[in-house]
């Protein structure tokens, strides 16, 4: 899959394509990073990228030209083509989005903004789909540029050692993953809860989702709501929920959730209904 990123900075960006899993797909072949200096699709002597905003006010726009320009040099080499510009006010990128994108495989053309703003001609014209990577103002496009390049390419085939660590991690089945220990079994007086150490796979399976289940529950209500509604959690799922805010006192469990300052357990237990309601 090829990508194009067109920047102000490309040292911005550069360094962070050398290293890691960006560089590997790289050197495997199965990716293609080309980042495109804005500068040098300026036609003027000056090379001036942006100007004063019609209608007045602080800050500078970047102008149409050079965009254009840069975007229809890729474009003459014939392929197919998705622009995507980075701006705060674009489609929210997901792990959904990321799994469509690197799924369809087309090359992807990734316009970053800067200074106040883009001309308006540069979405409509081209056309350019805005993504943002979060509610927040960058200072510039870049960081939400490689942001979507990761989560993009590691999504490729091949890219990761191991698929089907894709399958378990958070976001890919609409929950958050669960929690991961190493040796040693006992770090600074915390366990390894013990089920992980039984080497009884029916029983850790059973465990990583329960504390899957938990931890979007409690963390993640937006998630947790989302799951429900799309059919994923099952009535198996919630008896494990229900088991496990019956035991979620035990150190090992707290340990594993990262919920040791939640206060005790409140009476009554929330009915099966009340999990869909109440996030506490
Ligand atoms: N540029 C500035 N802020 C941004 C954001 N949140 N996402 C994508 N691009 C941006």
């Amino acid at each position: 899959m090829q990508f194009d990123i067109i920047t102000l900075f490309p040292e911005m960006i550069v360094p962070v394509t050398q290293a890691s899993i960006l560089k590997r797909a790289q050197e495997s072949g199965l990716v293609k990073i080309k980042v495109h200096p804005l500068r040098d699709y300026c036609q003027d002597k000056h090379r001036v990228t942006d100007d004063h905003p019609y209608g007045g006010g602080v800050g500078m726009v970047l102008k149409p030209e050079p965009l254009f320009a840069a975007v229809e040099a890729i474009q003459a080499e014939g392929e197919d083509l998705r622009v995507l510009l980075a701006s705060p006010r674009g489609r929210l990128l997901d792990q959904q989005w990321a799994q469509e994108l690197s799924r369809e495989g087309r090359r992807l053309v990734i316009l970053c903004g800067h200074y106040e703003g883009i001309d308006e001609r540069v979405k409509t014209g081209l056309p350019a789909e805005e993504f943002s990577i979060g509610n927040y103002v960058l200072t510039g496009g870049e960081l939400a540029a490689l942001v979507l390049l990761d989560t993009v390419v590691r999504l490729l085939p091949g890219v990761l050692g191991d698929p089907e660590s894709l399958q378990e991690e958070s976001f890919s089945n609409g929950l958050l993953e669960y929690p991961h220990y190493t040796r040693p079994a006992i770090f600074r007086g915390m366990v390894v809860p013990e089920v992980l150490m039984s080497g009884h796979h029916g029983r850790v399976a059973r465990w990583r989702r329960q504390q899957a289940l938990w931890a979007t529950f409690k963390k993640r209500p937006d998630l947790w709501e989302r799951a429900v509604e799309s059919g994923q959690i099952t009535e198996e799922d919630l008896r494990l929920l229900d088991e496990s805010q019956n035991d979620q006192f035990s150190d090992n469990r707290r340990n594993a959730v990262g919920l040791n300052t939640l206060p005790p357990k409140r009476n009554p237990r929330p009915s099966r209904a009340g999990f869909f309601n109440t996030h506490r």
